[in-house]
């Protein structure tokens, strides 16, 4: 695509399109990529910029298609090699960019290097391409250290032959030994295959843990300032090598990085101009909805990434953590756990999660920088915490030893239209259609593309409007802003030319500055008054 003049990942609006649950086009009741090409003009006409589209690799889907099989095949249940080069092209010619998800940390169990590695044996140098170690205990039968699994349990698991190999997630995720060479050359080849089939960028899962301290030290014994798994300074010769595989393809491909950083200064460090472009920032997406800690969140993301002239991501919700609409709809006493999921406090009242939602959507639209929408939060989606534990398949619910139900609840399948389950998401069969993958909560139709399409006060038609007004106006996207005098429990800020948003977090009614007029506002403006919960996009 031809590159404009400030690259585009410096103020793009991203769409999370979680493929299985988009939209499913073969009728099997799992999302897919003639789902995602039916839906292109949807996007469009939303208004987003680029997709990031989940794994689509070939996987055994031991965690939704964070195992993966084979980096250079799509896996049957999404489709075809040449169905995803064809959305590419499709998207493209929609004015739409394509960031797929790359997983460089671990493989599925099930990738030909991975069975090579368990076939040739100890002391082998397929062996060596994983983390391969000889058990402790006079048998070997205790693990090599004390590092635990995110799922849940040891992250090792043993081999028939005594061996112990380490999975820093689900045993069938092996982790790669970034520490030989075949593994750098694996993944940059793997990188060219795809910018060859013109995507975009990538999405880089767990970026942050590629490297791990040689000697495998115990946690308990933890020397040193640097953690022996998560963010050691060796990764970034990794991006270093990747930007520049990146750099040799035209149209500004950039990379995003997931990585979980202690402090804002380390997660900087990836942003180097010689390493990743961008890097979600989970600090804000973890902050309460609370003005104060929200603007402290703000000005720190600008103090940090103007180190290294990086733009901000702003993003609230994804496929691993609660919908923003049922965690702003609780006084939270919020816990992170293993996954990072969101452990709640009491029952989510959606009517006020819905109201600071549109709010928010308003806030992190009028930032600096690009924004992350995860598909269903322009729907309003709120988390469906009632899925019955029969039908729970996230890894984490077995892993966890059924105490923590996992990240299903915001994986739901999007309702698209009609008024009975599952709205639209599966084509209509006449032989009938096979059940969605997860069952859609049966008073969703009010939630539906259709149903929300041409309703004004709808967060559908919020979002489009906001969209829309982002494109057109040119205080709007990357560039800087400055904040308003306002009383405690408001956020006021503007960019220019003569763009103001504000945003009510207290409990009482807000009077717009002087000489302002509403654009777009997130709910009835009165008398010129925010209610609480409320913003507004003003023009000065
Ligand atoms: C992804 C998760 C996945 C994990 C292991 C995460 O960061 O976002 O969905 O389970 O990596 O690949």
């Amino acid at each position: 695509m031809p590159s404009t003049t400030a690259p585009w990942w410096r103020s793009a609006v991203i769409y999370q399109v979680y493929i299985r649950s988009f939209a499913d086009g073969n009728g099997d009741g799992v999302g897919d990529i003639a789902g995602i090409r039916s839906r292109l003009p949807y996007l469009k006409s939303l208004g987003v910029d680029a997709l990031w589209i989940n794994p689509w690799y070939k996987s055994p889907q031991a965690d939704h298609g964070y195992d993966v099989a084979d980096y250079r095949e799509i896996d049957p249940l999404f489709g075809t090699l040449a169905e995803a080069e064809a959305l590419i092209e499709e998207a493209h010619t929609h004015g739409i960019r394509i960031v797929p998800d790359i997983v460089p940390n671990h493989s599925s169990d099930q990738a030909a290097w991975f069975r090579a590695a368990l076939a040739a044996g100890p002391g082998s140098p397929e062996r060596a391409r994983y983390v391969f170690r000889p058990g402790r205990g006079p048998d070997g039968t205790l693990p090599p250290n004390d590092w635990d699994s995110r799922f849940g349990g040891p992250a090792w698991t043993r081999v028939p032959d005594g061996e112990w190999y380490l999975h820093l997630f689900t045993p069938q995720q092996p982790d790669l030994n970034w520490q030989h060479p075949d593994v750098h050359a694996e993944f940059e080849s793997v990188l060219r295959f795809w910018f060859e089939r013109g995507v975009d960028g990538f999405r880089i899962d767990v970026a942050h843990g590629l490297v791990k301290d040689p000697e495998l030290p115990d946690l308990a014994d933890r020397h040193g300032s640097m953690h022996p798994f998560w963010d050691r300074d060796e990764v970034h010769d990794i991006y270093r090598a990747w930007r520049k595989v990146a750099d040799e393809y035209p149209g500004d491909r950039a990379f995003v990085a997931e990585a979980w950083t202690d402090t804002p200064e380390r997660l900087a460090a990836y942003l180097r101009p010689d390493g990743l472009h961008t890097a979600f920032n989970f600090d804000f997406l973890m902050t309460d909805w609370n003005a104060k800690d929200l603007r402290t969140v703000i000005d720190d993301t600008f103090s940090m990434l103007g180190t290294v002239g990086a733009p901000a991501t702003w993003v609230m919700s994804n496929h691993d953590v609660m919908r923003h609409a049922s965690r702003y709809g609780r006084k939270a006493a919020k816990k992170w756990v293993a996954n990072e999921s969101y452990v709640p406090a009491g029952p989510a009242d959606l009517e006020l999660g819905t109201r600071r939602a549109r709010a928010a959507a308003l806030l992190t639209l009028a930032l600096p920088g690009g924004v992350y929408v995860y598909q269903g939060e322009e729907l309003g989606l709120p988390e469906v915490e009632d899925l019955p534990e029969s039908v729970l398949q996230d890894p984490v619910w077995e892993h966890s030893g059924h105490t923590d139900r996992g990240r299903d609840g915001c994986r739901v399948p999007i309702p698209w239209s009609g008024q009975t389950a599952p709205y639209g998401f599966s084509p209509e069969d006449p032989e009938g259609t096979a059940a969605p993958w997860l069952p859609v909560p049966a008073d969703w139709a009010p939630r539906t593309v259709q149903a929300q399409t041409g309703d004004a006060t709808s967060m559908l038609e919020l979002y489009r409007a906001a969209l829309l007004l982002r494109h057109k106006h040119p205080a709007l996207g990357d560039s800087t802003l400055t904040w308003l005098d306002a009383p405690a429990g408001i956020l006021a800020f503007r960019r220019e030319p003569d763009f103001v948003c504000v945003v009510n977090l207290s409990t009482e009614q807000y009077r717009l500055p002087e000489h302002t007029s509403p654009l777009l506002a997130s709910g009835f403006i009165e008398n010129n008054h925010l209610a609480p919960d409320q913003a507004a996009w003003l023009a000065l």
